[in-house]
């Protein structure tokens, strides 16, 4: 496993564990550490053995946002020219499930970095919310859509506007999050549940992620043609002949592709 400074890599069983780790800025999210996460993300993607993916921080904070420190001086130009935030464009287009396991602090792109996530598990002391406009700034990494996609124009237009931070419960009534959890068992059954997205056929998990986002991006009439092509798919693997074949047998499916 290659070794990191920002972020620990790990893998459990065949569950691949991110956890941020820059204590002393809160997980401020550097672009160093942005390629960090990309290069570990990848690389659990193309790993057959690697069915999930967990992304997790300290029980203080997830993320604190990208890094107000390394951004302060650049300009307009700069950031333009170095395509800052694309790497996260990039995490976005890992085919693997992945569960952001979110305690603490998930503010500006810790929030984002959160959704970008294909769910999110928070622990009962989460706090999310996109507080760029008290920088003078917007959201970069997605947050004014996604957000906004998650919970709504009304919710997500205030806490856009106000930097209003919402706790766990708020954030799992208004959608945002899949479950609370209490915050001492948080990577305990997040890691549990990416272990069951992990016993699954990959590639039919993959599938199954992709057809999902497509809500995100297509009208209904697209989205289900798409889903159709995608189930048809799933035909040609040999996962879902033994699926159905341990149905009919009345036992456990040993899938190949896990
Ligand atoms: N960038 C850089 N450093 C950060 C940081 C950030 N986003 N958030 C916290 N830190 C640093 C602090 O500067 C501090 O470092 P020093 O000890 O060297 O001063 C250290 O982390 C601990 O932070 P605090 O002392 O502030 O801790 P606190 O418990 O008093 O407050 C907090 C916690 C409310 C999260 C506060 O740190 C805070 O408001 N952070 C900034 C939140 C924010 O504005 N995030 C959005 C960033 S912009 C963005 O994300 C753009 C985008 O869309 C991609």
């Amino acid at each position: 496993m290659t070794a990191y400074s920002l972020i620990l890599a790990e893998q459990r069983g065949r569950v691949g564990l991110i956890t941020l780790n820059r204590p002393d800025a809160l997980n401020a999210l550097s672009d160093a550490m942005g390629r960090e996460i990309l290069a570990a993300a990848r690389a659990f993607d193309v790993d057959p053995g690697v069915g999930a993916i967990v992304i997790t921080g300290s029980t203080r904070a997830f993320a604190a946002g990208a890094d107000i420190k390394e951004m302060a001086q650049k300009s307009s130009v700069e950031m333009y020219q170095l395509d800052w935030f694309s790497v996260w464009d990039s995490l976005a287009k890992v085919r693997t499930p992945m569960i952001a396991a979110v305690a603490g602090h998930a503010l500006g792109g810790g929030c984002e970095l959160a959704m970008i996530a294909d769910f999110i598990i928070a622990a009962d002391n989460a706090k999310f919310g996109q507080p760029e406009i008290k920088l003078g700034v917007i959201p970069g990494m997605g947050g004014s859509q996604r957000l906004t996609r998650a919970i709504g124009k009304a919710k997500a237009m205030e806490m856009v506007l106000t930097g209003r931070v919402m706790g766990a419960a708020e954030a799992e009534q208004a959608g945002l999050v899949a479950r609370v959890v209490p915050v001492e068992s948080l990577l305990e059954d997040a890691m549990a549940t990416a272990a069951v997205i992990a016993g699954m056929s990959k590639p039919v998990a993959m599938t199954a992620k992709e057809a999902v986002n497509a809500a995100y991006e297509s009208t209904l009439t697209e989205g289900v043609r798409l889903e159709r092509r995608l189930i048809f798919s799933c035909f040609a693997t040999e996962d879902q002949k033994e699926g159905m074949a341990a149905f009919t047998e009345k036992r456990a499916a040993e899938f190949k592709h896990r």
